[in-house]
């Protein structure tokens, strides 16, 4: 189940314009909660966006790949707490795609937006941008921010004969993976 699942989850930028149940979107907290993290500090917090307004705010967090959020049943902003964080990177990296598959798993769609590191169009950090928006506190760092809804249109799965296996070795780097039988 969880195979099908990784190899039918797309990036989905756009949406129907209908909410989603709040249930499903407990249990897509609950699997981002439920997330490892470096020595079990758990530094990020995550805001819900389901107010149209306010998403159509963040979706001019950048000039390319967040215009889609205008039009999203919901975000979620991914931050963490620098004053308590070791690795708050893959922490947040961890919790949000653990929050990507629970949405895919709730026949829901999302895509990543890339904050950290990103500028708005008149060059200011994105980030700055993303907490003067949500009034988040000086101390957090805002990662990305995962736009969700219903699909608008069909996903198409990844084909599994175009996994790139060469990325994959074999007790030493460039020794090819032969596990199977041929
Ligand atoms: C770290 C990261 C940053 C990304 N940033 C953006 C973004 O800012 N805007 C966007 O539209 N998609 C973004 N994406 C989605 C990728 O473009 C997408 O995952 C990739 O093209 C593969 O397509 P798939 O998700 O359908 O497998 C990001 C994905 C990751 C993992």
């Amino acid at each position: 189940m969880l195979y099908k699942l990784l190899q039918k989850r797309r990036s989905v930028r756009t949406f129907e314009p209908r909410a989603v149940e709040p249930e499903k979107l407990e249990r897509i907290f609950q699997a981002a909660l439920l997330s490892p993290s470096s020595k079990g500090i758990q530094p990020w917090s995550f805001i819900l966006v389901d107010d149209p307004a306010l998403l159509t705010t963040l979706s001019n967090c950048k000039p390319h790949g967040a215009s889609f959020l205008a039009n999203a049943a919901f975000a979620i902003v991914v931050c963490a707490d620098l004053e308590v964080a070791t690795a708050w990177i893959e922490d947040c990296s961890i919790a949000a795609i653990n929050a990507q598959i629970a949405i895919e798993e709730e026949g829901l769609g999302s895509c990543w937006i890339q904050i950290r590191g990103r500028k708005t169009q008149d060059g200011k950090p994105s980030t700055e941008y993303v907490k003067t928006s949500l009034s988040i506190p000086d101390r957090l760092e805002v990662e990305a921010i995962i736009a969700g809804g219903y699909p608008a249109e069909p996903q198409i799965p990844h084909s599994l004969e175009d996994l790139k296996w060469e990325r994959v070795h074999h007790n030493s780097f460039g020794k090819k993976l032969s596990l199977l039988k041929k």
